[in-house]
């Protein structure tokens, strides 16, 4: 099969080949010996993909390998009891692999891929999704009638942060840096939009009547101390991720005279270790497609030979919603 191999860790411009390798078997790290095969239509790219062309990501296998942590496409076998079987469309989250004309996800972590979506929203669909609801639902408690501030709004844990929140009767806030990723979040449902060259501590502040119940923050740096002061008492600032590259460090005392609190939210491991809780959240996503609340905004599309421009896209701040690599034609 064709696939992307990650073969030397010297960032994205140098270190991916693409080779003709076996495909794999129907078994998976998480589950040795059983696994749901799929056949590849659309892989997601994301900032793990990026970060391990550079050595800088947590899961670090050997060197040469497959990246690619999620795909939509079909069925090729699945082990019995498997919500799936040979022949469905599929979303499926396999951590490594996805890169590739046939991938493995455990079965615990394969969706049916309802007829609203294509391949590349089924793609699109674990990372940003089940990220946005544990962050918001499991670890921010966020409650109906709320209002949520989501940084890095228009990329991919921003779109779906946006459709999740809406989804639980939320108002939204989006804080992006240009105009243009301001339509992309309004596309994705945004109420309100706010650029983060305005004053946008004090426009959060005005829209929200004072301040926020949660900020769902996926960029860090030094807007951190902003958003604490952003929340209004009672309020959650749940840690996402780093884009903005430094990892804030936070004074306590300004908790405690707030009222407030910071809640991490590390999807990926939990998870991985947990398939009851990867059901329900699951479960929960296909809800809201049914219900309408979520359809995954995406944003350019390469062919497999460009992988690497699509990892600079992430790299240098130019994605909206979700980049995907089109292992098949579309
Ligand atoms: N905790 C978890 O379980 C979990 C799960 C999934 C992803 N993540 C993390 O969440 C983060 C966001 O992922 P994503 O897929 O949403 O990425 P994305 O689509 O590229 O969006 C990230 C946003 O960050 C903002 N940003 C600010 N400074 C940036 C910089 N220097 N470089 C790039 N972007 C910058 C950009 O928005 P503006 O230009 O509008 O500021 C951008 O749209 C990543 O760090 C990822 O590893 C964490």
């Amino acid at each position: 099969m064709r696939a992307i191999q990650i073969t030397q860790e010297t960032g994205p411009d140098t270190a991916l080949a693409i080779v003709d390798i076996p495909a794999p078997e129907a078994s998976h790290m998480l589950t040795p010996g059983e696994g749901v095969l799929v056949e590849v239509h659309a892989a997601g790219v994301s900032f793990p993909e990026l970060l391990q062309t550079r050595g800088m990501y947590q899961l670090k296998p050997p060197l040469p390998f497959v990246p690619g942590s999620e795909v939509g496409g079909v069925v090729i076998s699945a082990p019995d009891g498997a919500a799936v079987k040979a022949g469905d469309r599929v979303a499926a989250f396999c951590a490594l692999g996805g890169f590739a004309e046939t991938a493995v996800a455990p079965e615990f972590f394969a969706f049916p891929l309802q007829d609203e979506l294509d391949f590349a929203q089924g793609a699109a669909l674990i990372l940003n999704y089940h990220t946005a609801y544990f962050s918001l639902v499991m670890r921010g408690r966020l409650a109906e009638g709320e209002t949520v501030l989501i940084h890095g709004a228009a990329g991919g844990v921003g779109t779906a942060s946006i459709q999740v929140a809406k989804a639980y009767g939320a108002r939204t806030i989006a804080l992006v840096s240009t105009d243009a990723k301001g339509e992309v979040a309004r596309e994705a449902g945004a109420d309100e939009v706010v650029l983060v060259s305005e004053d946008w501590k004090d426009r959060v502040k005005e829209l929200s009547g004072g301040g926020v119940d949660i900020v769902l923050d996926p960029v860090g740096g030094d807007r951190f101390t902003d958003s604490l002061r952003s929340l209004r008492e009672d309020g959650r600032l749940v840690v996402v991720g780093f884009t903005g590259g430094s990892i804030p460090e936070v004074k306590v005392n300004r908790l405690l005279l707030g009222n407030t609190e910071v809640v991490g939210a590390g999807w990926g491991a939990y998870a991985m270790a947990k398939p009851d809780v990867t059901r329900t959240i699951g479960a929960a996503v296909t809800r809201m497609i049914d219900d309408g609340f979520i359809r995954p905004i995406i944003g350019e599309r390469f062919p497999m030979e460009r992988a690497a421009d699509a990892l600079r896209t992430l790299d240098e701040r130019r994605a909206t919603g979700k980049i995907i690599l089109d292992v098949r034609p579309a």
